[in-house]
């Protein structure tokens, strides 16, 4: 339905939870994926050595997008690969590190908006001359920039910010063809989610917030991903889909 071959995509953090689930989406349907990681190299290659089981391709580029020049470098990483052309790039590397108010700190604050904001922003502005008409950017934002939860006031401010983001940039760059759009999702069954999934008191809250009464899982938010890099939603730009089984309505 959704035939991705011949394309390249980016995915970075994909490691782990929701990168690693629209690595496998991807792939599934033809693109090379390059699978980036930060920390979990091992990680990385088991997603890697997956695709390639299943007759796909793929590649690991490790790179902390907490350093300044984090996507500077992940770039040069990439034309390493003597990849000149990027149809799809998700970014869904990310942190969230629940504090309240009062026992937030500037380290922390600083670490969210670099490796959630200024590291996708700024792979972007590096990616641009391998972007072209029909490339797709994708964001990964959440539900926290709409709705308050206790802790998260500041990894919420990043994805509003990565909402902003959005739709300058799908602005900026559509006179190129290059659309750019996010998906927001809920709490989902990744390593991150644990932060409000690790309980059974938590995960009744959850259902409790959101129409569908069930857990949401990375495979969900990686349909939308692959709607989203594909022909399917060719004339879509600017926009962030929610993917939190309707949390919060
Ligand atoms: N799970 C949820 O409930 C939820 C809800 C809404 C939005 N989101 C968003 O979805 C995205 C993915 O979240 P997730 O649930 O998949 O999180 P996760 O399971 O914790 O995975 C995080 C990924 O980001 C990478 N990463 C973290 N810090 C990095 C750094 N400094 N440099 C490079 N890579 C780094 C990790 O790579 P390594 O492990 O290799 O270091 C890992 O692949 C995030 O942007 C998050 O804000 C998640």
């Amino acid at each position: 339905m959704h035939n991705l071959s011949g394309q390249i995509a980016l995915v970075t953090g994909a490691s782990r939870g929701l990168g690693r689930a629209a690595a496998f989406r991807l792939a599934e349907q033809g693109a090379h994926v390059i699978v980036h990681y930060g920390a979990n190299q091992e990680a990385a290659e088991a997603v890697v050595a997956q695709i390639r089981r299943d007759g796909g391709q793929a590649d690991a580029i490790g790179v902390d997008l907490a350093a300044v020049d984090g996507a500077h470098r992940l770039v040069e990483a990439v034309r390493a690969l003597r990849i000149n052309h990027l149809n799809v790039v998700v970014a869904s590397a990310g942190i969230a590190e629940p504090a309240l108010l009062g026992d937030q700190t500037v380290e922390a604050f600083d670490r969210h908006f670099a490796i959630n904001v200024r590291a996708p922003f700024f792979l972007v502005q590096q990616l641009l001359p391998l972007l072209g008409e029909a490339s797709s950017i994708i964001f990964v934002s959440s539900v926290a920039a709409r709705s308050a939860v206790d802790g998260l006031s500041v990894y919420s401010a990043t994805k509003g910010a990565v909402n902003v983001l959005v739709r300058n940039l799908a602005k900026e760059l559509g006179q190129r063809g290059i659309r750019v759009n996010a998906v927001s999702p809920g709490a989902i069954d990744t390593d991150m989610g644990q932060v409000l999934l690790s309980t059974n008191d938590g995960r009744e809250m959850i259902k409790g917030l959101q129409a569908l009464k069930r857990i949401g899982q990375p495979d969900d938010v990686a349909d939308a991903v692959l709607f989203l890099a594909s022909n399917h939603s060719r004339w879509v730009t600017g926009e962030s889909i929610d993917t939190s089984g309707g949390a919060r309505l």
